[in-house]
């Protein structure tokens, strides 16, 4: 099993993709297969310039297609998602997220935009064709303190991480299970 993490925050000490590296962890301690993108995989004139036909726009679009689900973060701005963010969703091809699980992550200055991500990255999502879009997580700065140690969660955005990444994983075997076609046995 295969999932992706896209990481789209500019931010180099990001909270979003605090999150993210949580549940990439969490996952690969699962035995998942994880492979990691985010905005400093790519150049500025790549994303601005929309070059498809850059080698790590194309490592990205290939990992899509042999993925089976997807984890994307992002900060909440201006209300939505990140701008940096849609440059990269921008690159892929129309139909990326088709089979795809996807898992929205998103964080936040104030709980007031917590419906970002059904509003403005979602729609987008759907219109890449994704299979299923799970709920999403939602967490203001408030729940992920910066300390020595990295950045911690508030135990109850660690539950609600706990509970989303569960279904999550539950998603993807459960697809993965009715997808497979056993061999019919001649009798
Ligand atoms: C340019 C900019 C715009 C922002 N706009 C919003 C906003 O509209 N609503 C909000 O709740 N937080 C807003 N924030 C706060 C961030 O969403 C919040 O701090 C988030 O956790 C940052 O995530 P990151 O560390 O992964 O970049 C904004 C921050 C920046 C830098």
């Amino acid at each position: 099993m295969l999932v992706i993490t896209l990481a789209g925050s500019p931010q180099k000490n990001s909270r979003s993709s605090a999150v993210l590296n949580f549940a990439h962890q969490w996952l690969a301690s699962r035995d998942v297969n994880v492979a990691s993108y985010g905005l400093q995989n790519f150049s500025a004139e790549e994303l601005l310039g929309a070059n498809t036909a850059s080698p790590r726009v194309q490592s990205l679009i290939n990992a899509l297609i042999h993925a089976d689900g997807l984890i994307v973060a992002t900060p909440v701005y201006k209300a939505a998602y990140s701008g940096a963010l849609k440059t990269i969703l921008d690159l892929l091809p129309e139909r990326a997220l088709e089979h795809k699980v996807v898992l929205p992550i998103a964080t936040a200055g104030s709980p007031g935009h917590l419906l970002a991500l059904d509003y403005a990255l979602k729609p987008v999502l759907s219109a890449l064709k994704a299979q299923e879009v799970l709920h999403g997580i939602f967490a203001d700065d408030s729940q992920i303190t910066r300390n020595d140690q990295g950045m911690t969660f508030s135990p109850s955005l660690q539950l609600r991480l706990d509970e989303a990444l569960n279904t999550f994983l539950h998603t993807l075997e459960r697809r993965r299970t009715s997808s497979f076609t056993p061999a019919i046995a001649a009798v």
